[in-house]
């Protein structure tokens, strides 16, 4: 049987965070609200010579040198984002310029709130399984600026970055069978962003229960697909990864599922099964939230890199159950089967080394970074140029004649 999935996956992380503690601090909130209530620790930061085009390329050409692919083989370049630069140019058009992906590619973006990502990779998944025959590749990166604004509730759940993937047939590292997808979607407010509002319209604590509901709702959609009887989930995969706003999120993610999957249990055991469950299948994918926040369309995939660096070899042949949320809502429930001899793709991810070498930054700095408007940004070329290193390879310098441009 032929399968399709993932060869290859990356990601890029701004340089510069904030500690949650600090944030706390200045909004006189104490720092366990947001260090164990939220579960974050610190938040990235991108300056303002970086954007979601930027950040898109940077994840993009790490994924395109760790798999060894020539830019000009890629026939499918999709950009997934909820924080597009521009009403008509896709982002994806951005970075297929910035990659050098040939002229004989199809180029889009797709937006649909946190869910694009998912949408994107369904999408070219099935698009190839049609085309069985051809060995088409495609690169799908996730690029996103999760901002609320100062002083708002979500602000402490902020972030920023990209993941890229190669997807392929007869994929390196994971296969997904999109036939036995579960689905859920429905017309809500929880969170969306007005056209013209540089921030979304939140209602948070609605939020989360919508959030819940989807993934009730698609996860009775997999059992059916899958023919997997209530109660046997736990068993059926070796991790479970969830769309993270913040890791909180997981954990109240996981005690739904616990719950639906143990309905008729004593409350004693539940706890118990969500306990043990938690720690093994869950918690070793927790950092990139963690430590960066919400990315939005890249948040559920930066966990899947959070768990292969924290596994690593463990990973191997196994099974990920992965749910992917999307205001507005669309949500999905889908499974991954990893593959072995990982061990090349897991060493190049370099994800820990990213935030390791990340710069703290004061509150003071951030409000700089983020009160200016992307149009009041002028950089010199030249001077820009001190800012590249290993991981940042582009960055934004401004607009000239209404065009942005970047090194
Ligand atoms: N010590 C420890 N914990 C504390 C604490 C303290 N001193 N003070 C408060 N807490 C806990 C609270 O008990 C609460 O925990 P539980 O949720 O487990 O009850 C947690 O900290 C948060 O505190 P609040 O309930 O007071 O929440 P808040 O009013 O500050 O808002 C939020 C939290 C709704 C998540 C808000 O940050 C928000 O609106 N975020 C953006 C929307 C969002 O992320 N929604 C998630 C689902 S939608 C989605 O997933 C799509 C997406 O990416 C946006």
């Amino acid at each position: 049987m032929i399968e399709f999935g993932l060869s290859d996956i990356a990601i890029y992380v701004p340089p510069y965070y904030l500690p949650h503690e600090e944030l706390a601090a200045v909004y006189g909130v104490p720092k366990e609200k947001y260090t164990i209530g939220l579960g974050n620790q610190n938040m990235a930061v991108i300056p303002n010579w970086e954007d979601t085009v930027s950040m898109a390329a940077n994840a993009g050409l790490q994924v395109l040198e760790k798999s060894g692919t020539d830019p000009g083989d890629i026939q499918q370049l999709v950009v997934c984002t909820e924080s597009g630069v521009d009403h008509s140019k896709p982002v994806a058009s951005f970075v297929q310029g910035l990659l050098k992906i040939g002229t004989r590619c199809r180029v889009y973006e797709i937006k649909n709130a946190c869910y694009g990502g998912t949408a994107g990779l369904v999408e070219s998944v099935e698009l190839m399984s049609h085309n069985a025959k051809s060995s088409r590749k495609s690169l799908l990166i996730m690029s996103d600026i999760a901002r609320y604004g100062f002083g708002t509730l979500g602000e402490p759940t902020q972030g920023a970055g990209a993941v890229a993937m190669l997807l392929e047939k007869n994929p390196r590292l994971c296969s997904v069978d999109t036939s036995l997808n579960g689905i859920f979607s429905k017309d809500t407010f929880d969170f969306w962003r007005p056209t013209g509002y540089d921030f979304p319209v939140v209602d948070g604590k609605f939020s989360i229960e919508c959030y819940l509901s989807a993934l009730e709702g698609a996860l009775s959609d997999f059992r059916s697909n899958a023919g997997i009887e209530q109660g046997r989930l736990m068993d059926y995969l070796d991790y479970v990864i969830y769309h993270m706003p913040y890791t909180k999120m997981a954990g109240k993610a996981h005690r739904r599922l616990i719950e639906i999957e143990y309905r008729g249990s004593n409350l004693e055991t539940q706890e118990e099964i969500y306990n043990k469950t938690f720690s093994s299948k869950v918690a070793p994918g927790l950092m990139g939230a963690r430590e960066v926040g919400n990315i939005y369309t890249g948040s559920v995939y930066m966990g899947l890199v959070s768990l292969m660096e924290h596994e690593r070899e463990k990973i191997e042949g196994k099974r990920i159950g992965l749910f992917s949320y999307g205001s507005g809502c669309m949500a999905e429930f889908l499974v991954y089967h990893t593959k072995t001899k990982l061990g090349k793709i897991i060493d190049s991810l370099h994800f820990k080394d990213q935030l390791d070498k990340r710069r703290k930054i004061t509150f003071k700095e951030y409000t700089q970074f983020y009160s200016k408007s992307q149009e009041e940004v002028v950089h010199s070329p030249s001077e820009m140029n001190s800012l590249k290193n290993q991981y940042t390879k582009f960055l934004f310098t401004g607009f000239m004649d209404h065009k942005r441009q970047y090194i």
